[in-house]
């Protein structure tokens, strides 16, 4: 047997007691695109260095302030195709950094999150006296009608190390699901809320109250993305409270199981933060997870989020 044949062999999903595969090492698939034809495009204004293999780029060349027409489309081309962009040393103040995020859309506010000086932007500041629980792997607001549609995270004060955020490739996820999953899969929704994770800290007339802003709403399991029409894995730990129409238990199992692709090292990219750098990540096709390893050093960021559209 040669190793590819073996490597084949591997990835035969070994069931477990109600059809899932309990066994996940073997070879992945990693295709950063699907064939679409907006990338068929070179890159002229700008230069990508990959960070990760299917997800994840740092671009060079570019000064978010001052962006010229042609340069936005190619870093709009680079952030479909890498579905995480990162720009060193960029220095930003509040200002600018609200101005980037308006080129790609309206500004979401964010209801549960306290702000920084002004509205638009969420300051996220992490130290012994306010541990974060961003530390599950998640897509940022899945509870809303329209989920957020991108995020852009400024590093404001970081750790001397530690500090990192991961992001994973929820395409790839998809693809590299078995062929009876994803039929199982296919067409079926799924309830997302806030209350599964952040209503653990609320009061319930808090609850009641972001309820009525926020009622728990059903989004479809795997999803196509609005601008490049690619499939992708559609649940997250914090916010996806059951897959609708199975009996419990089975939607219990299925869920589980689907949770768990996020946290496949081969899908994800991870990136080491310095004062300055911008991270920009699309956010449908994306789940993040902020490394909790520095407390009780002080680490501030402040995110500008985009809104997003129905998911379907
Ligand atoms: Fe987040």
């Amino acid at each position: 047997m040669t190793t590819t044949e073996k490597l084949q062999f591997m990835r035969i999903p070994l069931a477990g007691d109600k059809g899932y595969p309990k066994l996940h090492f073997g070879s992945r698939d990693l295709r950063r695109t699907a064939g679409e034809s907006v990338f068929d495009q070179s890159y002229s204004r700008i230069a990508l260095r990959p960070v990760g293999v299917s997800i994840g780029a740092e671009v060079q060349g570019v000064d978010l302030a001052d962006l010229d027409g042609e340069t936005f489309s190619e870093v709009h081309r680079a952030l479909l195709e890498w579905k995480v962009l990162f720009f060193r040393d960029q220095a930003l103040t509040g200002e600018q950094h609200i101005a980037f995020a308006r080129k790609w859309g309206s500004i979401e506010v964010n209801d549960f999150f306290p702000n920084g000086e002004v509205r638009e932007i969420s300051r996220l500041a992490k130290d012994d006296s306010a541990i974060g629980m961003e530390n599950i792997w998640h897509s940022d607001t899945s509870f809303r009608r329209e989920p957020s549609k991108l995020s852009i995270l400024r590093g404001i004060e970081l750790p001397a190390s530690g500090g990192n955020t991961m992001w994973a490739d929820m395409a790839v996820a998809y693809d590299n699901l078995p062929d009876e999953v994803k039929e199982k899969i296919d067409g079926l929704t799924a309830t997302h809320s806030f209350v599964k994770s952040w209503g653990l800290t609320m009061t319930d007339e808090a609850i009641a109250a972001m309820n009525r802003v926020h009622p728990p709403i059903q989004h479809p399991v795997v999803r196509t993305h609005p601008e490049t029409g690619r499939k992708f894995l559609y649940v997250n730990e914090p916010f996806t409270v059951r897959i609708d129409g199975l009996p419990q238990d089975e939607a219990d199992e299925l869920l589980e199981y689907l949770l768990f692709q996020a946290r496949v090292p081969e899908y994800q990219v991870r990136y080491q933060w310095s004062p300055g750098d911008i991270a920009m990540w699309d956010n449908r096709i994306t789940q993040h997870y902020a490394v909790s390893d520095y407390f009780p050093q002080r680490r501030v960021m402040e995110r500008v989020t985009v809104n997003g559209d129905q998911p379907f």
